[in-house]
């Protein structure tokens, strides 16, 4: 039955592009990191690809081009689609390109599918077309644009895959070069910013719309109809829930999928040392939500505080808080753990354990961050901890194509493997005592040449500044900021179910440790 349909698509395929010599090229960009880890997943995305193209589109007129972006482009803001436009005009479109075609490495593509619905679409029009995300209320991550009414505004979801028309590229690609100081230097959510960059600076000709004719000119319809908004595909999913994923494959020519962690080696909480960055102010409101939830999981937490609290307790960083930047804190804070770490480390040598109790990871965390340390395991066990790594949600601060860094925002908590840390302190001073410290971190990593690792897993704001379907899709590691929210609520409702089969596990192996040291 499947295999009929596919051969019924191809003879459809062959008619539909005998009647024009035109070869049309569908070009295919696969934004992954240069990571180990994600470096086998690109490759293998890549390679089906490929091999759909080879054994499906025989004798057609289909150019299929396939590329790893990072693999091309070297520039720190490659990640950000607006960002490589100009790039992937003036390099990648060939004569013969009418789509480009964005994925990361978790995307799930069926080229036959894809082709048949781009057969539909006219390249030469403004379009771009994938699954469409809402925001549930104006948020600081988009800036608060539209602050009034924001939810109507539709932005792509990259892992599901985004379509661009030849044309669409080409104007932005323009666009972004005629201005080419960038507006706004921060990338936070770089598939929104690209949306509302498109909406605000890609306009249609007066006469392309599909008023034309109606003489719209002067009418207030006429500042809509001309802006270019993304198009919802039906054929681009999310991938959303055990119901669907068995007809997925039929009607979703794309779709999201988990990152695969098959490779990886989950670790234990035993192997992480948490640093929760605090100060005396919090100490009674935020330090008891930190000990009754994710806190009681971990097995090295410490906080660091301008005072010291027997009470909690708090190790004494005898810096002086700041009421913002916290640079000169932080720098402290990890040449304290790092400290701790070292003499732990030391101790657990001498320990004869049949599994390996040592640190090997340094987790950064605000007095307001929620984390799931069974999920930051499982990612953790993906990377070598050997290596210098640095890694949480990333942000972007770039003034120009070749003037700017990527920064991990620390309050979704910034993981690191202690040759990261031990680099960085060796190393990095701050300019001022109040300088951005997350920013610091970034500007000091990228100096040392020590890679950003980006994982969506991490949140530097609470769950409903974030889309469903993203949040559905791998399961969380952290959450952000308890004002406007609940965050025994948050705890619940993404952490708690882990954490408890993690105490389960740990109280069942103390016990057996006890049986066996009578
Ligand atoms: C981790 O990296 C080290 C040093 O680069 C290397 O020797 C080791 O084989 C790596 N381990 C794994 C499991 O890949
Ligand atoms: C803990 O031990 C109990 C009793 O032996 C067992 O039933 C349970 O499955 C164990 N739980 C975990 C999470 O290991």
């Amino acid at each position: 039955m499947h295999r009929a349909f596919i051969a019924l698509l191809v003879v459809m395929l062959l008619k539909a592009t005998r009647t024009t010599t035109e070869p049309t090229g569908v070009l295919f960009l696969i934004s992954s990191q240069d990571t180990a880890y994600h470096r086998p997943l690109a490759a293998r995305l890549r390679h089906d690809i490929i091999n759909q193209a080879e054994s499906q589109l025989d004798n057609t007129n289909y150019i299929v081009t396939v590329h790893i972006l990072h693999e091309i482009f070297n520039f720190p803001s490659y990640w950000a689609i607006k960002n490589s436009m100009p790039l992937v005009r003036s390099k990648l479109l060939e004569e013969h390109t009418k789509w480009v075609v964005w994925l990361e490495e978790s995307t799930h593509v069926s080229l036959l599918l894809l082709l048949e619905q781009l057969a539909l679409e006219d390249a030469t029009q403004y379009i771009y077309l994938g699954h469409t995300l809402y925001e549930h209320q104006a948020n600081i991550r988009h800036h608060f644009a539209f602050h009034k009414d924001s939810e109507w505004f539709p932005f792509p979801f990259q892992r599901a895959g985004i379509i661009f028309s030849r044309a669409l590229i080409i104007k932005t690609a323009d666009e972004m070069e005629a201005t080419n100081i960038y507006n706004s230097p921060f990338i936070i959510d770089m598939e929104h910013e690209l949306a509302i960059y498109i909406y605000n600076q890609v306009k249609k000709n007066a006469f392309e719309s599909k008023y034309s004719g109606k003489d719209p000119v002067g009418t207030k319809e006429l500042n809509t109809v001309r802006k270019v908004l993304m198009r919802k595909a039906h054929y681009i999913c999310p991938l959303s829930g055990e119901e669907t994923k068995t007809t997925l494959d039929e009607k979703c020519a794309m779709y999201a999928k988990p990152m695969d962690k098959s490779s990886c080696v989950t670790l234990r909480p035993q192997n992480i040392f948490f640093a929760v960055k605090t100060c005396k102010r919090f100490h009674s409101d935020r330090m008891p939500i930190i000990k009754a939830t994710w806190g009681r999981i971990a097995t090295h937490i410490r906080y660091y505080s301008d005072v010291a609290d027997p009470k909690i307790p708090t190790t004494y960083t005898g810096i002086p808080n700041t009421e913002i930047g916290h640079c000169e804190k932080t720098l402290k804070i990890l040449k304290l753990a790092l400290q701790e770490i070292d003499e732990l480390n030391m101790q657990l040598k001498n320990l004869v354990s049949e599994r390996d109790e040592r640190i090997y990871w340094l987790v950064l965390a605000d007095d307001d961050t929620l984390i799931s340390i069974p999920n930051l395991c499982a990612l953790l066990g993906c990377f070598n901890h050997t290596q210098e790594i640095y890694l949480g949600e990333r942000y972007g601060f770039h003034q120009s194509i070749n003037n700017g860094f990527n920064y991990i925002t620390s309050g979704g908590g910034v993981a690191m493997s202690l040759p990261a840390v031990q680099k960085l302190i060796a190393y990095c001073h701050c300019i001022h005592p109040q300088d951005a410290d997350d920013m610091l971190l970034g500007i000091c990593f990228n100096s040392l040449e020590v890679p950003i690792i980006h994982s969506p897993q991490f949140h530097q704001l609470r769950p409903q500044d974030y889309s469903g379907e993203v949040l559905a899709l791998d399961p969380p590691i952290s959450f952000h900021k308890f004002y406007d929210t609940d965050p025994f609520a948050v705890y619940e409702q993404y952490f708690a179910n882990f954490d408890r089969q993690m105490l389960q596990e740990i109280k069942n192996k103390s016990f057996t440790n006890q049986i066996a040291t009578n």
